[in-house]
C-alpha cells in the first residue's frame, strides 16, 4: 500500500516537538521526506534520526529570510523541489493589555506571523517547479475568537488567517492551495511558560481563576498533537484537492457556538 504523501517533500517549521514533530512522524509513515525545521537543534535532530533516511533536521529561526533560504536549498539538494510547507513554529506570552510588553508583542507577530509570510515567498519557486503544492498555516481557536490575556497571539493569529486567504488567492493560480488549522491544544510545551506566570502572579497575591476550555461538546479536553497533525497530513495531501483559502477546527465543537437548552446526553452533573 502507497502512503498518502508519496511523493512529496516538506518543511515543517517548529518540528523538534510538540505537533511539528508528530506531524513530522506522521509524514514520513505516509510516504513524505521531511525537512524539521527549529531553533531547537538538539531535540530537532534527536527526533529527524529518530525518522532515518526519510527526514533532516535544519537549523531555522522562522524571522531570519537567510535561515529560509538555507532551508529550502538544503532540502532541495536532499530530496528534491520543496512542495508541502507547514508553517507551524510559534510562540505565546500572556498577561493583561495594561501590562503590554512592547518587545515581546513584536515578537509574537514576528515569529508567528512574517514567519509564515517569509517562509511562503520563499518556497514559491520550489512549488513551481514541482508543478504545485500545498501550504498548511498552524492557526489556534484564538485565530477564530479572541482570547484575555493572549492579545499579541491572538492577533497574530487572525493575522495569520488573513494571511492565509489572500495567499490562497494569489496561489491558487499556480497550483498551491493554502489553508489553515485552528487546534485548541497542542503541545503542553507551548503553555508551560503562561501557567508559571500565572502561578507567579498568584504566588504575589492576585486572585486568577483558570477556567480553561468549557464548551468542548466533545469533552473538556484538549486537542493532541496527533489530533492536529491527521488534519494537517489531509491537507498536505492530494485527497484535499479542492480544499484552498479555508480554516479547519481541530477543537472538539469548541468554537461551534453555545449550548442554551441542554439535553439529558450533553447536560452535566451540577
Ligand atoms: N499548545 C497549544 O495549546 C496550542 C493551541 C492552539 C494552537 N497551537 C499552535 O500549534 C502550533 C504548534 O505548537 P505546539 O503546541 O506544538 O507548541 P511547542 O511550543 O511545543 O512548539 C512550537 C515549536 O516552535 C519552535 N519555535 C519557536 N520559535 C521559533 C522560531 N523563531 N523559529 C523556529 N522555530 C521556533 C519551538 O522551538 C517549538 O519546537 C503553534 O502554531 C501553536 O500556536 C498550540
Amino acid at each position: 500500500m502507497t502512503g498518502r504523501l508519496e511523493g512529496k517533500i516538506a518543511i515543517i517549521t517548529g518540528a523538534a516537538r510538540g505537533t511539528g514533530a508528530a506531524t513530522a512522524r506522521l509524514f514520513v509513515e505516509e510516504g513524505a521526506r521531511v525537512c524539521l525545521a527549529d531553533v531547537l537543534d538538539e531535540a530537532g535532530q534527536a527526533v529527524a534520526l529518530e525518522l532515518g533516511d526519510a527526514a533532516m533536521f535544519q537549523h531555522m529561526d522562522v524571522r531570519s529570510e537567510g535561515d529560509w533560504n538555507r532551508a529550502v536549498e538544503a532540502t532541495r539538494e536532499r530530496f528534491g523541489s520543496v512542495n508541502v510547507l507547514v508553517n507551524n513554529a510559534a510562540i505565546l506570552d500572556v498577561g493583561p493589555i495594561a501590562e503590554l510588553d512592547v518587545e515581546k508583542a513584536r515578537d509574537i507577530l514576528d515569529v508567528n506571523l512574517i514567519g509564515p509570510m517569509i517562509g511562503t515567498s520563499a518556497v514559491l519557486g520550489d512549488m513551481q517547479e514541482a508543478g504545485g503544492g500545498a501550504i498548511v498555516n498552524i492557526g489556534s481557536i484564538d485565530a477564530m475568537e479572541g482570547m484575555g490575556w493572549v492579545a499579541p497571539y491572538s492577533a497574530s493569529k487572525w493575522g495569520l488567517r488573513g494571511f492565509t486567504k489572500s495567499a490562497a488567492l494569489e496561489l491558487g493560480q499556480l497550483g498551491i492551495r493554502v489553508n489553515l488549522v485552528c487546534p485548541a491544544g497542542g503541545s503542553p510545551e507551548l503553555t508551560q511558560g503562561f501557567i508559571s506566570n500565572i502561578q507567579q502572579r498568584r504566588d504575589a497575591g492576585e486572585t486568577i481563576e483558570l477556567r480553561g476550555l468549557e464548551g468542548g461538546v466533545l469533552g473538556e479536553r484538549e486537542a493532541t498533537p496527533r489530533d492536529i497533525a491527521n488534519v494537517v497530513l489531509f491537507l498536505a495531501s492530494d485527497d484535499a484537492g479542492f480544499c484552498h483559502g479555508a480554516e479547519y477546527m481541530v477543537d472538539g465543537g469548541h468554537t461551534a457556538g453555545h449550548i442554551w437548552f441542554a439535553t439529558k446526553s450533553d447536560a452535566k452533573e451540577s
